[in-house]
């Protein structure tokens, strides 16, 4: 089986990761549209265009399904591209539903187009007796792009708000690079929506459709003590089951192997 991964970068390689430890017979094909990034300083029509062209090459490849790795993607046209695209298409949803399942006032951190969709408004809606703060961040997820393509310092704490919580959603893919930082930031645990898609795309795969389950951020990053082992295994399987593509293929490469735990 075959299976297309999109991000407008770096950010949907969190969302490959756990995709790969839950479907280890599948081979991937990761597209960063890194040229474009961030999607944050693109209208809705450029960023649909974007998609469009990702899903016709993964169509031509002849994937089973596409995961649309990318929030801000999903918020503007994943609904319009089910309707154009015969494959299944398998978006992005920030995880409230598990943050509001065991707290009660949640941070919602999420670019500008996400944090004002109609989408995540409706999603929100669902869970009336959990207080949300939603805040569109617009300048964290191209920092971490550049952060992680050109080595440009990232400064957390320049991009995230004040304020008390006992739950923070991280309503991007790129912001799941610092989840462990930004829970020490708040004081409180995070939830990332990747296990969560990665959940509904097994389902789809294995066409048995039920209920949708959502996970947090669980999964392993071995990214400041790296084991260089440990890294090595994951890179020779990795090579395996993965085939990167778009202009900058070579760094998102890296920054997968670099950083994500797949194993
Ligand atoms: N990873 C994308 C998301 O989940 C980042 C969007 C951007 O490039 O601004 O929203």
């Amino acid at each position: 089986m075959r299976v297309g991964i999109f991000d407008s970068g770096v950010g949907g390689l969190n969302v490959l990761g756990v995709c790969m430890r839950m479907l280890p017979d599948v081979l991937f094909y990761y597209y960063g549209d890194n040229i474009h990034a961030p999607y944050g300083s693109r209208t809705p029509a450029q960023i649909e265009g974007y998609v469009r062209a990702a899903l016709r090459r993964f169509s031509r490849l002849n994937v089973q399904a596409v995961v649309l790795a990318c929030n801000t993607a999903t918020a503007v046209c994943a609904e319009r591209m089910r309707r154009e695209f015969a494959v299944p298409v398998v978006g992005m949803e920030p995880a409230i539903a598990p943050a509001a399942r065991v707290c009660t006032n949640v941070l919602v951190l999420a670019t500008p187009l996400t944090a004002h969709s109609a989408r995540l408004g409706a999603l929100l809606s669902r869970f009336p007796d959990c207080r949300f703060t939603v805040c569109a961040l617009p300048g964290l997820a191209g920092a971490i792009e550049r952060h992680f393509l050109r080595g440009e310092k990232l400064t957390l704490s320049d991009h995230l708000p004040a304020g008390n919580f006992d739950g923070v959603v991280l309503g991007c893919t790129h912001y799941a690079f610092f989840g462990q930082e930004i829970s020490r930031f708040y004081a409180a645990p995070v939830f990332d929506g990747c296990r969560g898609t990665a959940n509904r795309l097994t389902e789809i795969l294995s066409a048995t459709p039920g209920k949708q389950i959502f996970g947090q951020n669980d999964h392993q990053r071995p990214k400041h003590n790296p084991n260089k082992c440990f890294i090595k295994n994951c890179k020779k399987e990795g090579e395996k089951r993965i085939i990167f593509l778009g202009k900058r293929k070579n760094l998102n490469k890296k920054v997968f192997f670099a950083n994500i735990c797949f194993t």
